[in-house]
């Protein structure tokens, strides 16, 4: 988008589906969703027509994975995820038009009848290729459901598509002993018809649509293609055998459905489809309409997708289908210098945000855009959230608007005083502010959004130099004329920021053109110097943006080291087995079970308890290491433990200890005393 004044009368916005599987996190929204909502809502002060569309992708291998683990179906994991995505979405602001479901019936019409038009017009190539097979469950198996051994590293429980211990990349036909991960069954081979999209026809179009026709796209996104199309282009598979997603419609293929890459990126035909039949007007301007321009918001990881598989298919189709004008992909986010991981819950979760910081929506669209990974993978800490947030959106946007509204009420009761006699100073601060809007816009149409959002901040920066160098609270005595110029002027970098801010910080442009009692207006129109006339009334200020504590953080910070706990705690393996040891050798030990008389903390010795058993015929003392998990001992009184009888005794802490006590070590180093689950008689043998 060169300019978006000159060319496109409307926009076509897409957000990648989020697979319903999962909730979202801080990476998709930096990635994706956050400036994806910042370019539609400044196309809409532009003037502009936009459609945006959203909604789940919920069909794929992963979903009916979750559902079996869960024994729930792959319709009630999608209804659950689909809900917690869509309100999380709402409550941060994104102003989607629409935000639908694959799982919809006009998705899974619309995109059987794509598929059908491509494979009447002869646009595919049929295929028939042998696959794994379940003979027990009676179906094709995908990779995921495929296991065996690990050809490069010998791990038995590797998948068909990677190995997780080793982090190969693997086909099924690598891994040893391929079985299946539904019925344990060994798999064989069996012979299975596809259809295929033969992406290699399309080479030559795409090199001269994207690489000769597209330069200006991000250097990340121009470069992955560049590199698909220099390795050479495969026919693409766009049917699968499985029995979760839009059913191939052909006769002769039952029990298939379409791959979810391709059924996909149609859902967001789909629901500009049902957006129309539930608003009126024709879905077609959308998707067919030369003056349309269409821009995909997307992650890195999909970038092959919409910038070469989607786009193919549009053109086999024809029709007039119009091509994404742009695909402005993002690179990842990292947080606190770890890759974000779902299966880790190593990530910040936005409904969780969204409880935790109730009211804090635009503190977190800041900061993701501040970090947005633009060019290469960036990183999120909570230290930096709250620094943003504090030293930024609090001491610099907060404290300029703040201090100008608290003074007009001081001075005026909140009436705008009237400019006059406008100084060299005045005159450049002006001409400086007004130069904003097409700065910032102009980086919105390029989608630097960081830059952007730096170029607001410099606008409240200009704001707060301006009234500390004029001192009005001083001069307000000696030269009160001069104040009135000095606010008024100051109201209009305040009036410009609640319109210039609202792409990025909507909920506050909201409060703050509450505060200003003005309508927000076209962007266009903030180039104009006066923005809120003379004698109009201002509302009374509130406060924009609060201060964020280190309690909030360390809460934060604590959420994670848990989930890094709870990590390795699941990633614990058991101890491997000692040695064989013969039936005597075991025999020759000598476990029974006796009964605590008493027990007590022996003292200067953080970690022991002294016992004193009942072990059927005589008492005897047991000193034990296990004090740190028993921090109220006299309960232990009246229990039964399990006991080594003929243990050598030992002096601990100066008591003689007559055997050793049986724990058992959790995963944690936890110890945990074993103890008979019946009641037995004091003195008899543990074998
Ligand atoms: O990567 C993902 O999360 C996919 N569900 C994105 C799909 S985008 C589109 F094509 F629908
Ligand atoms: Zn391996």
């Amino acid at each position: 988008m060169e300019n978006c004044d000159k060319k496109a009368k409307r926009y076509t916005v897409t957000t990648a589906l989020p697979y319903a599987n999962g909730p979202v996190h801080i990476g998709h929204l930096a990635g994706v969703y956050v400036p994806a909502d910042t370019f539609v809502r400044y196309l809409r002060l532009k003037g502009k027509e936009v459609l945006f569309v959203g909604g789940s992708d919920e069909h794929g291998v992963p979903i009916t994975i979750k559902a079996e683990k869960e024994g729930v179906t792959p319709q009630d994991v999608v209804d659950r995820y689909h809900k917690i995505i869509k309100d999380s979405f709402e409550e941060l602001g994104m102003s989607y038009d629409i935000y639908s479901r694959t799982s919809s019936d006009t998705h899974h019409k619309t995109a059987a009848a794509f598929f059908k038009k491509l494979y009447d017009d002869g646009k595919f190539v049929e295929k028939e290729t042998e696959q794994f097979f379940d003979p027990e469950r009676n179906k094709f198996l995908s990779d995921r459901y495929i296991m065996g051994t690990c050809p490069k590293c010998g791990n038995d429980r590797a998948y068909g598509d990677q190995c997780e211990k080793c982090g190969s990349s693997l086909s099924p036909d690598e891994l040893i002993n391929p079985h299946s991960t539904i019925s344990g069954a060994q798999l064989v081979k069996k012979p299975t018809k596809h259809w295929y999209l033969p992406l290699e026809q399309y080479e030559n179009w795409l090199r001269e649509w994207i690489l000769e026709g597209h330069k200006e796209w991000k250097p990340n996104v121009y470069g992955q293609v560049k590199s698909w199309l220099d390795s050479g282009l495969q026919p693409r598979a766009v049917t699968r055998d499985l029995d979760w997603g839009v059913p191939v419609p052909l006769d002769e293929a039952s029990g298939k459905v379409l791959y979810v890459w391709f059924d996909a990126p149609i859902g967001y035909i789909s629901n500009t489809i049902e957006y129309c039949e539930k608003n009126g007007g024709d879905w077609e301007k959308w998707w067919k309409n030369p003056d349309t321009q269409l821009v995909h918001f997307i992650g890195k990881d999909n970038i092959v997708f919409h910038c070469i598989i989607f786009p193919c298919m549009l053109k086999a189709y024809g029709d007039g289908y119009i091509l994404p004008e742009n695909v402005p992909a993002n690179e990842f986010l990292n947080l606190e210098n770890d890759k974000i991981s779902t299966s880790r819950n190593w990530a910040v979760w936005l409904h969780e945000y969204l409880t935790d910081f109730p009211g804090k929506q635009d503190v977190l669209r800041y900061v993701l855009t501040a970090n947005a990974p633009e060019t290469k993978d960036n990183n999120f800490t909570w230290k930096d959230f709250q620094d943003r947030n504090n030293n930024e959106l609090l001491a610099i946007f907060g404290n300029f608007v703040n201090r100008t509204l608290v003074l007009t009420h001081k001075f005026y009761g909140g009436i705008v005083p009237a400019a006059e006699n406008l100084d060299e100073s005045d005159k450049e601060t002006i001409a400086e502010m007004n130069e904003y809007p097409a700065k910032i816009g102009k980086l919105i149409e390029i989608y630097k959004f960081r830059e952007a959002l730096s170029e607001l901040m410099n606008l409240a920066r200009l704001g707060n130099v301006y009234l500390t160098k004029n001192e009005p609270w001083k001069q307000i005595k000696t030269n009160p004329e001069r104040v009135a110029t000095v606010m008024n002027i100051s109201l209009q970098i305040v009036a410009k920021l609640a319109l210039l801010s609202e792409p990025f910080l909507p909920f506050s442009a909201k409060k703050l053109q509450d505060m200003l009692n003005i309508k927000q207006n076209g962007w266009n129109d903030a180039e104009k110097t006066t923005l809120i006339e003379a004698g109009h009334t201002v509302n009374q200020p509130t406060l924009l943006f609060e201060k964020i504590e280190d309690a909030a953080i360390e809460a934060q910070m604590k959420k994670l080291e848990d989930a890094k706990k709870t990590n390795e705690l699941n990633a614990w393996k058991p101890a491997e087995t000692k040695p064989t040891v013969s039936f005597d050798d075991f025999g020759k030990v000598d476990i029974r079970v006796g009964t605590v008389l008493e027990c007590a903390k022996v003292p200067k010795a953080d970690k022991l308890l002294q016992f004193l058993i009942d072990d059927g015929a005589e008492k005897r003392t047991i000193v034990s290491g296990i004090a740190k998990y028993y921090t109220e001992p006299e309960k232990l009184v009246g229990k039964q433990v399990c006991f080594i009888a003929n243990f050598a005794p030992r002096k601990l802490k100066g008591i003689e200890s007559q055997g050793m006590i049986l724990s058992a070590e959790d995963r944690d180093g936890r110890l945990v005393l074993i103890t008979p689950s019946d009641l037995v008689a004091a003195g008899c043998s543990v074998g």
